[in-house]
C-alpha cells in the first residue's frame, strides 16, 4: 500500500471540464449592476481620466451603453447625476428634470430590459461636496433625512426599480421609506449602502461625478475601516428600517466584511467594486504587469465567493461578455 494518503484534490483539478462542473462559485452577467455618470446636454462623453472606458455621459449617448449593458445580460444599471448647478442644500438632487429622472424615464422609455438603481445623495448636488445639509462645518443628520427623501421620491416618480442611499445618514432608510410609501411607492425595493467605509479607494469617482468636499472628509458619517462587528450593527439598522438589500462598500479590500454580513442576514448582499478598485487594475493591466481580463475575473469571483450575490462593478458588461465567450476559451 503506498504511504501516499488517498486524499488528492488535484484529481478534480485535471481538465478544465472537471474545474467547471466543481467550480462552488459561478459569476452570472444577471448579478452584476454597471454604474454611469450621467449629465445634462446633448452628444456628450466626457471619458473620465482616472477611470479608462467610462464617461459622463448625455441621456442621448447613455442609452447605447445601457443597451449594450442589456444585451451582454448586465443586470442593471445604477445612475448618478451631475447637475448643471450645485447649491448649498443640493436641491438639484429632487428636480425632477435633473439627470437623473430624465435618464431613468429615457431608459424605461426604451423598453431596454435592465433594472434601473437611482444612487441617493447630495454630495453630487452641494456647492460644498458634502453628502447633505451642513450647519457649521458638520452634516447634519436630521436635517438631511427629509432632502434625501424628496429625492428619493423624485427618482421613483421617474421610473427607478431600486433605490440605494448611499449617504450615510442615520435613520434615511426610514425617513425615504415612509417617503416611498406616502407617495404610493411601497411595492418600491431599497438597497441601501448599509457598510459604506471612509475610503481612500473612492478617489477616481470623485473626479468622475465631481463631488469631492471643498473641505473636511467623510469620517463622521461613513464607516471607520478597522470595524466589522459595527458593519453588523449598521445592516441590522436598516434592515429594521426596511432595506430589502444591503451593501458593502468598498468590495475587494472588505471581503470580511461581506462574508460576515452573509453569515447574519438572509436579504440579497450586495457589494460595490470602487473607482478605486477598477482604476488600480486598469493601471496595472496598462502596464503590462498584470493580466487585465484574468485580474478582473479573479477579483469578481473573490467578491462572489466572500458572500455577495450581487456586485456593482465598472467591469459589469466587460466581464459579462467574458463569461459568454470563456467557455470556448477554457477548452
Ligand atoms: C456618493 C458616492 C460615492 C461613491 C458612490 N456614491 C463617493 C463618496 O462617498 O465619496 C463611490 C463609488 C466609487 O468610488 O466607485 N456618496
Ligand atoms: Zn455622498
Amino acid at each position: 500500500m503506498s504511504m501516499f494518503p488517498v486524499v488528492r484534490p488535484r484529481r478534480l483539478r485535471a481538465s478544465a471540464k472537471l474545474r467547471r462542473m466543481v467550480a462552488e462559485t459561478r459569476l452570472h452577467p444577471a448579478m452584476f449592476v454597471l454604474p454611469l455618470f450621467v449629465v445634462p446636454g446633448e452628444d456628450i462623453a466626457n471619458p473620465i481620466r482616472s477611470m479608462p472606458g467610462n464617461f459622463q455621459l448625455s441621456i442621448d449617448r447613455l442609452i447605447p451603453v445601457v443597451a449594450e449593458a442589456a444585451a451582454a445580460g448586465v443586470g442593471g444599471v445604477i445612475l448618478f447625476g451631475i447637475p448643471a448647478e450645485k447649491d448649498e442644500e443640493g436641491t438639484g438632487a429632487w428636480d425632477p428634470a435633473g439627470p437623473v429622472p430624465e435618464a431613468i424615464r429615457a431608459i424605461k422609455e426604451s423598453g431596454l430590459d435592465i433594472t434601473v438603481w437611482a444612487d441617493v445623495c447630495m454630495c453630487e448636488y452641494t456647492s460644498h461636496g458634502h453628502c447633505g445639509v451642513l450647519r457649521g462645518e458638520i452634516v447634519d443628520n436630521d436635517a438631511t433625512l427629509p432632502l434625501l427623501a424628496r429625492a428619493a421620491v423624485a427618482y421613483a416618480d421617474a421610473g427607478a426599480d431600486v433605490i440605494a442611499p448611499s449617504d450615510m445618514m442615520d435613520g434615511r432608510v426610514a425617513a425615504i421609506r415612509s417617503a416611498l410609501d406616502d407617495a404610493g411607492y411601497n411595492e418600491l425595493a431599497i438597497c441601501s449602502y448599509s457598510a459604506k467605509y471612509a475610503s481612500g479607494y473612492y478617489g477616481p469617482f470623485r473626479d468622475a461625478a465631481d463631488s469631492a468636499p471643498a473641505f473636511g472628509d467623510r469620517n463622521t458619517h461613513q464607516m471607520d475601516p478597522n470595524n466589522v462587528r459595527e458593519a453588523l450593527v449598521e445592516v441590522e439598522q436598516d434592515l429594521a428600517e426596511g432595506a430589502d438589500m444591503v451593501m458593502v462598500k468598498p468590495a475587494g479590500p472588505y471581503l470580511d466584511v461581506i462574508s460576515a454580513v452573509r453569515a447574519t442576514v438572509d436579504v440579497p448582499v450586495v457589494a460595490y467594486q470602487v473607482s478605486g478598485e477598477f482604476s488600480m487594475i486598469e493601471a496595472a493591466a496598462a502596464n503590462d504587469w498584470i493580466d487585465g481580463d484574468r485580474v478582473m475575473m479573479e477579483s469578481l469571483t473573490s467578491i462572489a465567493r466572500s458572500g455577495a450575490g450581487i456586485i456593482l462593478t465598472y467591469f459589469a458588461t466587460r466581464a459579462a461578455h467574458k463569461l459568454t465567450t470563456q467557455k470556448s476559451e477554457s477548452q
